[in-house]
């Protein structure tokens, strides 16, 4: 699929994932991964972010993995999976053993204050059973979703929503949930903007939010 925009004398375009594109969808999920902003720095490797909430979605289903590009690189992407407790088998099997072997242990305290501490970060990467949300009958997929600035705010966030939807839609799958980080109050009001809803399970600490695929 190709879907263009002009924005701000760019060309954005909405297309499917590549392998090439590997790299730069770990830096925008760095550049993303403070509540909405830069994590550069904040941890003790910088991989550390996108090997937990980007990378072992594109060895996974690259199918449902879609970018916004400017023509040079990526600028944005949404990344699902349709049957998170499949993935959370896969993620158990193939992902967390090299993940483990990649980050022994956490490094120091950072001087930040981070959404996940880096121990946090380490469990979540050899603990899959966290997706593992009550929910999963009507919502089984799961979405992560981020935009680096320039791309932000010109409505590509709704449709790139839209679009892991129709392909969510497409293979019979009726819904589909995210986790938000609490202190990211933009991203929960885009949400909602967008019809998601909170979901029973979701807590003050770890707000849950859900949309059907139709
Ligand atoms: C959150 C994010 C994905 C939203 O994408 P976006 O392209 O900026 O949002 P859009 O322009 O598509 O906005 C869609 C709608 O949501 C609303 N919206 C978006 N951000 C909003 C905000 N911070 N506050 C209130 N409303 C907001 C828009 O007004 C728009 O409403 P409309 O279509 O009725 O006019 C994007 O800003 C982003 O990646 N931010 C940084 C990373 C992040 O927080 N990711 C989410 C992690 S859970």
């Amino acid at each position: 699929m190709n879907d263009a925009a002009s924005a701000a004398g760019a060309r954005l375009l909405i297309r499917q994932y590549q392998p090439a594109d590997r790299d730069d969808i770990a830096e925008v999920c760095l550049r993303t991964a403070a509540s909405g902003g830069d994590a550069t720095g904040v941890y003790s490797d910088d991989r550390l972010m996108p090997e937990v909430f980007a990378l072992p979605y594109l060895d996974y289903d690259p199918s449902l993995a879609f970018v916004v590009t400017n023509g040079h690189r990526v600028v944005g992407y949404v990344l699902g999976v349709a049957d998170t407790r499949d993935f959370v088998d896969w993620w158990r099997r193939e992902w967390a053993p090299g993940f483990a072997a990649r980050h022994p242990h956490p490094g120091p305290p950072t001087a930040s204050r981070p959404a996940f501490d880096e121990t946090q970060l380490i469990e979540a990467g050899t603990r899959p059973e966290r997706m593992l949300v009550a929910e999963l009958d009507d919502y089984p997929a799961h979405l992560h979703i981020d935009l680096l600035p320039e791309a932000q705010g010109q409505g590509l966030g709704r449709r790139l929503i839209d679009v892991l939807r129709a392909a969510l839609r497409g293979r019979g799958v009726p819904g589909v949930h995210l986790g938000i980080d609490p202190e990211n109050t933009g991203a929960r009001a885009f949400y909602e903007r967008l019809g998601f809803v909170e979901l029973p399970s979701s807590t003050e600490a770890a707000p849950l939010f859900g949309i059907a695929t139709a």
